[in-house]
């Protein structure tokens, strides 16, 4: 059967942003998926930078034909506080990127969601990777492609503690309410959370390893990863940067990658200080049905092996030093 139908169909939401751009590569270089759009929000950035910088990376990545579609330019409720000092006032800070050679398709994020989703012969698997307003509004506006979503596999959250407050993870204090509309709509959600993207660290081994590709795509990738290393360093003091994103996409491909628990999962909507907190009932407290797999463990190097095979696979033109 030819590879591109027999892979899985998947549908990413993200904020692009360093490693929301790593899981578009991944996404679009795994011969297991079959990436039937991107769609925007408003998150790292402003939903005009996200939207610009998918295209740039699709671009890239020579999968200018996938549609994009920007959504939502603001949470839910309150105001956007985009995460410049980690992505830069870009939102994708460190390489010189090209002129996207194709635009966003002109129609709304939720609604090319919708309409991918509808029109795909095979349940369709949502991974987000951004605040999840798109998603939010999707289930919410059009319950009818429920049947037709195989899973929702998210980026956002931890069992521990957070990045944006102590006990809050960025994408799910952004917009605290949609996280909660997903993690109530009954689909079966996956739920990639800090306590293990934080060990999928962007060494200086993994750096050279995306310049050893010879390709340009390498060395982007590499920049990337060099910028990220920077802030992650001045803000946070970690001494390699964590990619969260990519790793939704790698427990899409291969499954064994994050081992996970069924527990009950709940957005704090009203906390004085912990607004935004998933709060994981690892242990079973709350005497509360399961309601998301959530991932307690991560394969790093096979993570790794995948998302190098990927931009491997998608090739492109030489890079800096191999054209030397
Ligand atoms: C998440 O927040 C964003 O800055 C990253 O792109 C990732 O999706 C990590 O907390
Ligand atoms: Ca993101």
């Amino acid at each position: 059967m030819n590879e591109r139908y027999a892979a899985r169909p998947v549908v990413v939401d993200c904020d692009p942003g360093h490693d929301d751009a790593l899981a578009l590569l991944l996404a679009a270089g795994d011969p297991r998926l079959r990436l039937l759009g991107v769609t925007t929000v408003a998150g790292n950035q402003t939903l005009d930078k996200t939207t610009r910088n998918a295209l740039r990376i699709l671009s890239l990545a020579g999968a200018a034909d996938v549609p994009v579609a920007a959504g939502c330019d603001r949470p839910l409720v309150g105001e956007l506080t985009v995460a410049e000092d980690i992505h830069g006032p870009s939102g994708l800070d460190g390489p010189d990127l090209d002129v996207p050679v194709a635009g966003a398709v002109d129609v709304h994020g939720v609604e090319l969601m919708r309409r991918l989703i509808v029109g795909s012969a095979e349940p369709v698997t949502l991974i987000a990777t951004g605040p999840l307003t798109n998603v939010a509004l999707l289930l919410r506006g059009h319950p009818e492609v429920a049947p037709n979503v195989r899973r929702v596999v998210l980026m956002g959250g931890s069992t521990d503690r957070g990045n944006t407050t102590p006990y809050g993870e960025f994408n799910i204090v952004t917009d605290p309410e949609a996280a909660d509309i997903v993690l109530r709509s009954g689909l079966p959600t996956t739920m990639i959370g800090l306590n293990v993207t934080h060990r999928a660290l962007a060494t200086t081994e993994i750096i050279a390893e995306f310049h050893g590709l010879g390709t340009r795509l390498g060395a982007v990738c590499a920049d990337l990863m060099t910028f990220f290393a920077g802030t992650y360093h001045r803000v946070f003091g970690f001494e390699h940067p964590p990619v969260h994103d990519p790793i939704a996409v790698a427990a899409v491909i291969d499954p064994s990658i994050v081992r996970t628990v069924a527990v009950p999962v709940a957005v704090e909507l009203t906390g004085t200080y912990t607004r935004g907190a998933t709060v994981v009932d690892l242990h079973r407290r709350t005497g509360r049905d399961p309601n998301a797999d959530v991932a307690v463990g991560l394969e790093v190097a096979a993570f790794w092996r995948l998302l190098m095979a990927a931009v491997r696979r998608l090739g492109g033109v030489p890079g800096p030093a191999a054209r030397r």
